[in-house]
């Protein structure tokens, strides 16, 4: 296993890329002054407020306050790992990862290996699918369901065929090899450790495909009525259920500009659907849609249809996806429902109707405002007071949920309109249980300056010009009196030790610390106008900031005085910061 990445390659590496390039080939960038822009990605605008500093190597969002550098624009955007990201980004620059030994921390450069084996299992079992001496009864299975060749190939479908110990005659002749078909569940221990056997047997393999393309798992299906219907390959380094939607790089692919997806529950409708060119289905894998889903659904289309069975399992598998959708719904994004007819599913409907009256139904899907409304109100006597005072009630927890908003603001005044009562009022009585989608301390707007404090206005400046750091020979001293001086040494200290560190590697260094928080909050500050003596301003700042502390210490000093006699260390430092300070008032 590989081990910790180390900060100097993080420091390298952020001089050599550019983070421009790298957020311009996945959101295009247009330039503005010193700066670029765009609409930003992690929130729903219309006009830009997402900057790029390609000298800080930085990223801001004025909306929504989405911030970072080049690696952790990888982390939200592409919802990659730190070391992926890393990786990434080194692959970019033409280096490779060094990793400090001792360690076990996973990294893309681990999982290698994992890929490549769930790649040549793709390949063996689609291969199978051709060439297997029972073949054919895969083949007339797939026939039989209606699926074309031509679909079958974009989705690299596969077959397993029966026995114990196909792919690991395939594919697992190394120990190292028999070890990850292990790991990616491919086989399994036998409970009498006697020795390994194959997980997918006599089954149709659809491979899962992550957002870059890569096999990382694998769902099976009998060919019959056998039970299970389906296995899927266990959560794995690689493989995570919660995060991956069946036909999401498929829909990417085949779909230039996605405009909306829908949402199905299995695998044959997904497959089905895109037979019929509705190339924009994706499946959830088993699971119920989470937040993680819908974030990253929201990210590639503002528009995402729910489908679902009609009877009370599909109603009640639509309403947890409902709930889930809330938090990330903020302007612009849109979420429906459709119901199917009873007995249906995607994969039967589009077979029966087509593709035009299919789409019409996507069309005519249920916004989720309907669906929330009418789904709370058919349990409630909406005649009377009493129905309607408790359709607010629990209406309430769920609107509070949304992302502040027009939305959520129209959502209110829907809400007033059934309940019979007055908007304005009902939005007050909802207000205090809001939860805003910002995180609590988000910046404000551009500020002129960074904060009050000094220490603020200081740290705020070293990392809007890193190189002052050189001209700053002492650095202030009792750094527990006065808030925040100890991260303003430390900062100091680095740029003194490791100068030509721009905003981006100088923020990786405090990556996963508390502290973070703040250096990221600063790290937007610019200067008002252009021509400041910015080597001045943080001379002044540093002389007030050692005031302050000087002038907090004597007072802790004199307080301790008050209580129990000064010892002879702490009288001589008295006298020392009282000369220090000179006379004054
Ligand atoms: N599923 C599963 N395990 C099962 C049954 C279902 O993981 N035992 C998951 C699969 O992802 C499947 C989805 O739930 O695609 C939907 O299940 P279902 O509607 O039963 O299957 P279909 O996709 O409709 O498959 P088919 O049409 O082949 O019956
Ligand atoms: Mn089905």
């Amino acid at each position: 296993m590989a081990g910790r990445i180390p900060q100097a390659f993080i420091d390298e590496l952020l001089t050599r890329v550019d983070i421009v390039d790298v957020i311009d080939t996945r959101v295009p960038l247009k330039k503005a002054g010193r700066e670029y822009k765009a609409c930003c990605p992690f929130h729903n605008e219309k006009t830009p407020s997402f900057t790029v500093s390609q000298v800080k190597q930085f990223y801001h969002c004025f909306g929504c306050g989405a911030h970072g550098t080049a690696i952790s624009f990888l982390m939200e955007y592409e919802h990659m790992e730190f070391p992926e990201a890393v990786e990434d980004l080194a692959h970019l620059a033409g280096l490779e990862v060094p990793h400090e030994s001792g360690s076990d921390t996973t990294s893309a450069s681990t999982n290698q290996p994992l890929y490549d084996l769930l790649e040549a299992a793709a390949e063996f079992y689609q291969q199978q699918l051709r060439t297997h001496p029972h073949s054919n009864r895969a083949v007339d299975y797939l026939k039989a369901r209606g699926l074309s060749g031509e679909v079958a190939a974009r989705f690299c479908i596969g077959f397993a065929p029966p026995g114990w110990d196909n792919l690991i005659k395939a594919l697992g002749k190394d120990k190292a090899t028999h070890a990850r078909l292990l790991e990616t569940g491919l086989v399994i221990e036998r409970s009498d450790g006697s020795g390994v056997y194959d997980r997918f047997r006599d089954r149709i393999q659809f491979p899962i495909h992550d957002r870059r393309g890569r096999t990382v798992g694998f769902g099976g299906r009998v060919l019959g009525d056998d039970s299970p219907k389906y296995l899927n390959s266990p959560e794995s380094p690689v493989f995570h259920k919660g995060r991956e939607l069946y036909g999401l790089f498929e829909a990417r692919k085949a779909v230039r500009k996605l405009d909306r997806i829908l949402v199905v529950e299995g695998y044959m409708d997904v497959v089905a659907l895109a037979q019929y060119e509705i190339n924009y289905a994706v499946a959830t894998l088993g699971t119920a849609t989470t937040p993680d889903h819908l974030e990253h659904l929201y990210r590639t289309v503002p528009e995402v249809v729910f489908c679902f069975d009609g009877d009370r399992a599909g109603r009640a598998a639509a309403w947890r996806a409902l709930e889930n959708a809330l938090p990330v719904l903020s302007d612009g994004r849109e979420a429906r429902f459709l119901f199917l007819p009873e007995g249906e599913d995607p994969d039967t409907l589009v077979r029966k109707i087509g593709k035009q009256a299919f789409e019409q139904r996507i069309s005519g899907a249920v916004p989720l405002s309907d669906f929330l409304f009418d789904q709370l109100a058919s349990q409630l006597d909406m005649n009377s007071i009493d129905g309607r005072a408790r359709l607010v009630d629990q209406a309430r927890p769920l609107l509070a949920r949304l992302p502040d908003s027009i939305f959520r603001q129209m959502m209110i005044e829907q809400l007033a309109e059934i309940a019979h009562t007055d908007p304005v009022r009902l939005s007050q009585r909802l207000e205090p249980v809001h939860e805003s989608r910002l995180p609590a301390d988000s910046p404000p707007a551009a500020p002129a300056r960074p904060g009050k404090s000094a220490v603020r206005e200081a740290i705020a400046l070293l990392l809007y010009q890193p190189a002052l750091a050189g001209a700053v020979e002492e650095l202030p001293q009792a750094q527990d009196s006065v808030p925040g001086l100890a991260l303003l040494s430390e900062l100091l200290e680095l740029l003194q030790r490791r100068p030509g560190l721009n905003t981006g590697a100088i923020l990786e260094h405090w990556r996963g610390r508390d502290e973070a928080r703040h250096l990221n909050k600063l790290a937007h500050w610019k200067p008002l106008a252009e021509n400041l003596d910015l080597a001045a301003e943080l001379g002044g700042l540093l002389e007030q900031i050692a005031q302050q502390a000087t002038a907090r210490r004597i007072d802790q000093l004199l307080d301790n005085e008050h209580q129990r006699p000064l010892d002879d260390d702490e009288k001589q430092e008295l006298k020392n910061l009282l000369l220090a300070r000179g006379p004054g008032p």
